[in-house]
């Protein structure tokens, strides 16, 4: 076993930990993977120096940086101060190497930015985790409405426009790429579109709020929250400016490791955390038996769960868009609930087929029915054994991290590279807060 807090080294291939320990102290939330990558291809509209600070350290932004260099931005990182700077002046290629294309699928919605920029985008079919059917029809829709033509192949996608202009889009889902691809490909489209039923999620506002710092003209309104409503004028890339921004802090690192310490037992300090986009998962950590403390203004939350006998499942939970529970936490409250006591159906309403880590936890002894594809029902074990498992996708790879807190001796969380997607340091958040865990060299 290796004592490695370099979570950049390729060479680190699993976790693997001794369950048992419970969670204490203080850690530091990193900055949210899901706002950065959108606010990084926004990069790419604006001839000038965007510093971006509070970057995660993670493979996904990794894949993104290759991507904007692609395109002819320079880059410059300070990766001990998550700062990087994007100067997106010169960019002149429309074409994304696959390479890249096909191991995110965040990069899809670079193909705003580029209609944006340069009124052409080639890109190959995006990647990214294997979490049942993800189809960019949405994408492709925000796009043609603003009058981008679009050519699909089997492969690949070709999108161009001499001009795009402002429409009215509205969408029959809120998909949050969806909304982004369309809030980037608008920013620099003549005349006003007016987006209906769009994501309302955090990283879609912070999205916004980025852009008007760089002189775009985003409302978003009183009826966001209501009905999805964001109005944007576009503006002449000429009026797009470089700017500083902060990426706000990842609310589902946050949440993971509450689910965390609700499986291990503790009383966990998060500092850098977005308390106010955190209610849903409160409200089913508190349900559950924790107490929690935040201070808003603080971005502070306290978690506490001392007596691991006294968590208990909620019968009943569901997924849904925000500000319902985040499908990105599913699988830590999953993981956790199989150690809690009582039972909970727990219903999958954003993505198709995203319980794969259910026939690992089942191998660690965990007692959970699959109803459909959709749904499980759970009910909790005193205890789950150790055991090697395997990572298939980012925030199921985190759970089996939490699972493998919850176990009788040892666990081996293979394959770490979807989890280094998401979570800078995972095993050294873990082990600051008392869990024996490390990264595993091959
Ligand atoms: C983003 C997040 C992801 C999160 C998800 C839902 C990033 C990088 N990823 O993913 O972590 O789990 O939001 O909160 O921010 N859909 C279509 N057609 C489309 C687009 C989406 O049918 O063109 C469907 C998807 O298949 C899925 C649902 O809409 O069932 C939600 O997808 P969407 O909101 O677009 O999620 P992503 O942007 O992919």
């Amino acid at each position: 076993m290796v004592n490695s807090m370099a979570y950049d080294r390729q060479c680190i291939s699993s976790i693997c930990m001794e369950g048992g320990n419970s969670l204490r102290g203080k850690i530091c939330i990193q900055g949210s993977k899901n706002a950065a990558l959108p606010e990084l291809a926004a990069s790419l509209l604006i001839p000038g120096v965007c510093v971006f600070k509070n970057i995660p350290g993670i493979s996904d932004i990794e894949c993104m940086e290759n991507l904007l260099r692609s395109t002819g931005a320079y880059l410059e990182e300070r990766k001990e101060a998550y700062e990087l700077s994007v100067n997106a002046a010169d960019i002149r290629e429309y074409r994304l190497p696959a390479r890249y294309v096909g191991a995110m699928r965040s990069s899809v919605v670079l193909m705003g930015a580029l209609l944006g920029r340069l009124g052409e985008a080639l890109v190959d079919y995006p990647g990214g985790c294997v979490i049942g059917k993800r189809p960019i029809d949405l994408h492709l829709y925000g796009l043609e409405r603003l009058g981008a033509r679009i050519w699909t192949d089997k492969s690949r996608i070709h999108a161009y426009a001499d001009e795009l202009k402002g429409a009215a889009i509205s969408f029959p889902f809120p998909s949050v790429g969806a909304t982004q691809n369309t809030i980037l490909a608008a920013a620099t489209a003549r005349g006003t579109t007016v987006i209906k039923n769009a994501a309302r999620e955090p990283e879609i506002t912070a999205l916004c709020d980025f852009l008007n710092k760089a002189g775009a003209e985003i409302e978003i309104g009183g009826d966001f929250m209501a009905a999805g409503k964001i109005v944007i004028h576009g503006v002449d890339v000429s009026r797009l400016h470089g700017t500083e921004y902060e990426i706000i802090p990842d609310r589902i690192v946050a949440g993971t490791y509450m689910f965390a310490v609700l499986a291990a037992g503790g009383c966990v300090e998060l500092e850098n955390v977005p308390v106010a986009q955190l209610h849903s998962v409160c409200g089913i950590v508190e349900r559950m038996g924790a107490r929690i403390s935040a201070n808003e203004e603080a971005g502070s939350l306290m978690v506490e769960a001392e007596n691991k006998r006294d968590i208990k499942n909620v019968p009943f939970a569901e997924t849904g868009a925000y500000p319902a529970f985040p499908t990105d936490l599913q699988s830590p409250l999953l993981a956790c609930s199989c150690v809690a006591s009582g039972e909970l159906e727990l219903r999958e309403r954003i993505f198709s087929s995203r319980f794969k880590i259910v026939e690992e936890l089942v191998r660690m002894g965990a007692d959970i029915e699959l109803l459909d594809d959709d749904g499980v029902r759970v009910r909790g074990v005193k205890e789950l054994e150790g055991r090697t498992v395997i990572a298939r996708e980012l925030r199921g790879g985190a759970a089996l991290v939490i699972a493998g807190l919850a176990a009788k001796g040892i666990t081996t969380v293979a394959d770490v590279s979807y989890i280094k997607r998401g979570y800078q340091d995972i095993a050294g958040d873990l082990r600051k807060l008392g869990a024996r865990i490390s990264y595993v060299d091959e």
